[in-house]
């Protein structure tokens, strides 16, 4: 395999998402960790739905709404500055601290991001990261007005850096991004951080949030989509009063 160009996600592989949690714990004492956890589980699946649902907003305006969602279903009052000083943080996220030597070693091939996020968070991010120095281009899937794991994303890469499927290593520590870009035809590399044996050595050690808050936490407040049901009820017995 002759690799002429590494292609690499952003949030997760290159910068470490997990570095939001400083800024929500100081926002928000004691919840950090959940604000933390339930935002990006959010995010990523507001950028799923938004694709279903042929309703594309860019991943700006996604990580606004997951956020909003987050503090919401805590029942978190906040100011506009709290959140603005978190959502600043996705501009200075920390760089995994092998990123950049990697990145160097690869050359002389192309190197790249393709990312989710919009073009201004992600050139922003790049730029204050010092990335921009090593990349030959930062690739978002906004121009496809969809989001990963979409082919049209994937297909990204060959139009902007000129690479033909087979002469890319796509590098993400995301499964389902990994998942996508090998069934688009990418040679893949996924990166594992968190394998089962660690997996069972937190439940050993109590690390997990009691995994029916968890579930509480995602999957039962009205999400922020921009579309709100007609009633609000809380059992089906209400049903005939609104009819
Ligand atoms: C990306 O950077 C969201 O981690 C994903 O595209």
């Amino acid at each position: 395999m002759s690799i002429k160009a590494v292609v690499f996600d952003a949030y997760g592989t290159l910068y470490d998402i997990q570095s939001v949690a400083e800024v929500t714990e100081d926002a928000f004492p004691g919840y950090g960790e959940i604000i933390t956890q339930v935002w990006r589980i959010k995010q990523l699946e507001y950028t799923w739905l938004r694709s279903l649902m042929r309703r594309y907003q860019d991943f700006a305006a996604v990580t606004r709404d997951s956020l909003a969602y987050t503090l919401r279903m805590l029942g978190l009052a906040y100011e506009n500055d709290a959140f603005e000083r978190v959502i600043e943080k996705y501009l200075h996220l920390d760089l995994y601290p092998d990123a950049t030597a990697a990145l160097a070693a690869l050359r002389p091939r192309k190197l790249a991001i393709l990312s989710n996020g919009s073009p201004d968070m992600l050139n922003a991010l790049v730029r204050n990261s010092g990335l921009d120095a090593l990349l030959d281009a930062t690739i978002s899937v906004d121009a496809k007005k969809t989001f990963k794991p979409s082919p049209e994303a994937y297909e990204l890469v060959g139009e902007v850096l000129g690479t033909a499927p087979n002469e890319v290593l796509f590098v993400s520590s995301n499964p389902w991004d990994a998942a996508g870009a090998k069934s688009f035809g990418l040679n893949v590399a996924w990166i594992e951080r968190v394998t089962p044996e660690t997996m069972a050595l937190a439940c050993v050690e109590n690390e997990l949030v009691a995994p029916l808050t968890m579930f509480k936490a995602i999957r039962t407040q009205m999400d922020e989509l921009g579309f709100a049901p007609d009633h609000c009820i809380h059992a089906l017995s209400e049903l005939p009063g609104i009819v």
